[in-house]
């Protein structure tokens, strides 16, 4: 199965990823995850990344469709995919499209706006494996220390208030209209996605018809 997440920044995709990679044994390809991994590489990618990423915009699309296209083909991807993060423009969508990859479903989760930048506040993350967590809704075993990796947790830089504005300005005026497009695909599902996580996650597999 290969399934898009889409939503806003702080929506809960890649919380949503992690719990699905398990239950579908299907890996996660988080295009956020990919280039502050570049970034922490000092690569020629992550270079040309962090001035976007650091300013809340979105990262050229010829950069993107690179890098998802050589991990799609990756052997590990050969059951389904969980792409986080991306498509965020009509041209990564229509390129999808384009280089043959068959998305089965996408997945919307909606959050409204003054949820989203509340949450940003509690959020922290693994800078090693990516891994997403929230000081109340969902936090680790053991104080700002990652669950999975043991790595310290910290403060994503793009979490501060004024990018989250300008992120979810992006997404409203770049990425919402995605809904549109695969909505006449027949592809897509539309989840809540103020609940408790659990909830959110039993309405995703619904969705998919996965089961529960
Ligand atoms: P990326 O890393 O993809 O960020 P994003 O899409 O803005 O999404 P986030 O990671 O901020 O949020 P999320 O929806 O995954 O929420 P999470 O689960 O963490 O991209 C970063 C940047 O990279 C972009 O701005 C852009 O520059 C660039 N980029 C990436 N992909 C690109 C592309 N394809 N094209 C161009 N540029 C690209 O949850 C958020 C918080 O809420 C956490 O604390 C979590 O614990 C908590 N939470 C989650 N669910 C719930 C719930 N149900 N109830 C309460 N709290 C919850």
């Amino acid at each position: 199965m290969n399934l898009i997440l889409l939503g806003a920044p702080g929506a809960g995709k890649g919380t949503q990823a992690e719990i699905l990679v398990k239950k579908l044994s299907i890996p996660a390809i988080s295009t956020g995850n990919m280039l502050r991994e570049a970034i922490a590489n000092g690569t020629e990618l992550g270079m040309k990344a962090k001035q976007h990423m650091d300013n809340g915009s979105l990262v050229p699309d010829e950069l993107i469709l690179g890098i998802v296209a050589d991990r799609v083909a990756q052997p590990d991807c050969s059951n389904g995919f969980i792409l986080d993060g991306m498509p965020r423009t009509l041209a990564q969508a229509e390129a999808l499209e384009n280089m043959g990859v068959k998305i089965d479903h996408v997945v919307s989760i909606e959050v409204d706006d003054a949820v989203i930048e509340g949450r940003m506040t509690g959020r922290r993350v693994c800078p090693k494996c990516g891994a997403s967590y929230h000081i109340v809704a969902n936090p680790p075993k053991m104080e700002g220390i990652c669950n999975a990796c043991g790595s310290e947790l910290t403060i994503r830089k793009d979490d501060a208030p004024e990018t989250v504005r300008k992120r979810l300005e992006v997404y409203h005026a770049t990425t919402e209209i995605l809904k549109e497009f695969y909505g006449k695909l027949g592809r897509l599902c539309i989840v809540e996605g103020n609940q408790p996580i659990e909830k959110a996650n039993e309405e995703i597999l619904k969705a998919i018809g996965a089961q529960v």
